[in-house]
């Protein structure tokens, strides 16, 4: 069966999901239950953004675990302060750069500038030249403010400790400037900070709101919340939506509680049935559990969600328990085939496999000596079960290949 008449043939069937996409990991939802009182907090801390343009670069660090919500409370916060700011004929723009795809301070730059010129090239310029444009030829031309959150940066201070200083001084190198930049900055913990130069601490001396984890009546809250939004009326059982929050009582994660449900609607959906019973979420988590964040699959390209399905694929034929890169390129190429997607080559797909098993809990290399001659050759163990991840990868693939 071809992969267009696949899809026709899914299409068709009945599903629990009145809207999938409000479960995605893009989506913010507009209503963040819990989440009222952080919030209010930005508020009053960015106020002075709307009240005195310019008067000064404020700083603020959101912190919190897995899942607490960090990063849709800024992007909810961002995009209300930018629509009053709007209101007021004050040119704010709230600019949300994850540090995990954009890794260095020139990749993030140059992304700030690109989010005011889209045709601004990529390269020819160093950071200092990249801050002075981003400075003197777009905010000081066009009396623009930003607001910049730098999520998941946990990282990048610690490598790159005085681009924070640098971006938060933009607009401030003459008397009475204005100051151009303030900042959200989202980290998991604080110890980061243990591993600074006293000199840039001081950037640092900015306001901490910490996310705490939810309980198990926030999660359902949460969940009911979400429920309204993605699923036909009726569908979710309350039994259901306990027992996932009690699933993720200990992380206090609402991601994971969110993946749980959507899986187990996936479930409901496969069976043909319109109740998502307890059943349903219990398999959901058994088979999530062996570590298949959407944290980690989010940020993949698509020749390694490819590659990772052509690993599933093959063990899935083999039922072994490794697969050789041998077997792995030529399970991808098929698959990339079928899609009609021109396969990467040898030197590239290894890199991809090399981050892979580096990022990822569910794949791991070994190297081995050649059974029948002198040599050595990788495999690639699965710490998942090769269902799961076809699945995953599957539906990740369809989503990218629509988008394109
Ligand atoms: N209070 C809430 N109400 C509704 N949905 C929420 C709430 N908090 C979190 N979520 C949802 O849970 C998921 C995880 O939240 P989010 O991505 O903001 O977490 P995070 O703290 O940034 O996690 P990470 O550290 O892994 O990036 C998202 O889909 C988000 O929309
Ligand atoms: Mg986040």
């Amino acid at each position: 069966m071809s992969v267009k008449n696949i899809l026709e043939e899914e299409l068709s069937q009945p599903t629990v999901f009145r809207d999938e996409t409000k479960l995605s990991i893009d989506y913010t939802p507009l209503q963040l239950p819990h989440r009222e009182e952080e919030i209010r907090t930005l508020a009053r801390l960015f106020r002075i953004l709307i009240e005195n343009p310019g008067g000064t670069s404020k700083k603020v660090i959101i912190m919190g675990s897995t899942g607490t919500g960090k990063t849709a409370v800024s992007k909810r916060f961002g995009t209300m302060i930018q629509d009053v700011a709007k209101k007021k004929n004050i040119y704010l723009r709230y600019i949300h750069i994850n540090c995990r795809q954009c890794k260095t301070g020139f990749m993030i730059i140059n992304r700030i500038i690109q989010h005011f010129n889209p045709k601004f090239p990529r390269r020819g310029f160093n950071v200092a030249e990249l801050l002075h444009i981003l400075s003197n030829e777009i905010l000081i031309k066009r009396n623009a403010y930003i607001l910049l959150c730098l999520d998941d940066a946990d990282q990048i201070i610690t490598s790159e400790p005085s681009l924070l200083y640098h971006l938060t001084r933009i607009g401030d190198d003459s008397l009475n400037s204005k100051q151009r930049l303030s900042l959200i900055t989202i980290v998991k913990n604080d110890s980061f900070r243990k591993t600074l130069d006293p000199s840039i601490q001081s950037t640092f001396q900015s306001s901490i709101i910490h996310l705490e984890k939810y309980s198990s009546s926030q999660l359902r809250d949460i969940l009911k919340a979400r429920i309204k939004e993605a699923f036909f009326d009726g569908t979710v059982l309350n039994e259901t939506i306990n027992l996932i929050s009690d699933f993720c009582e200990e992380s206090g994660d609402a991601r994971y509680a969110l993946e749980l449900l959507w899986l187990a609607g996936k479930y409901a959906d496969e069976a043909k049935t319109f109740q998502i019973s307890p059943e349903f979420a219990r398999k959901a988590k058994a088979n999530l559990d062996p570590g298949i964040k959407k944290e980690i699959i989010r940020d993949l390209n698509l020749h390694q969600k490819l590659l990772l399905l052509a690993i599933a694929r093959r063990l899935k034929k083999t039922e072994k328990a490794y697969v050789t890169m041998g077997e792995c390129q030529a399970s991808y190429q098929i698959i990339c085939e079928e899609y009609g997607i021109k396969s990467r080559g040898y030197t590239t797909i290894w890199e991809y496999i090399k981050e892979l098993a580096n990022i990822s809990t569910f794949l791991n290399t070994k190297v081995t000596r050649l059974e029948d001659r002198p040599g050595q050759t990788t495999l690639l163990r699965l710490n998942v079960p090769f269902e799961i991840l076809e699945q995953i990868m599957e539906n990740e693939i369809m989503n990218e290949i629509v988008v394109l």
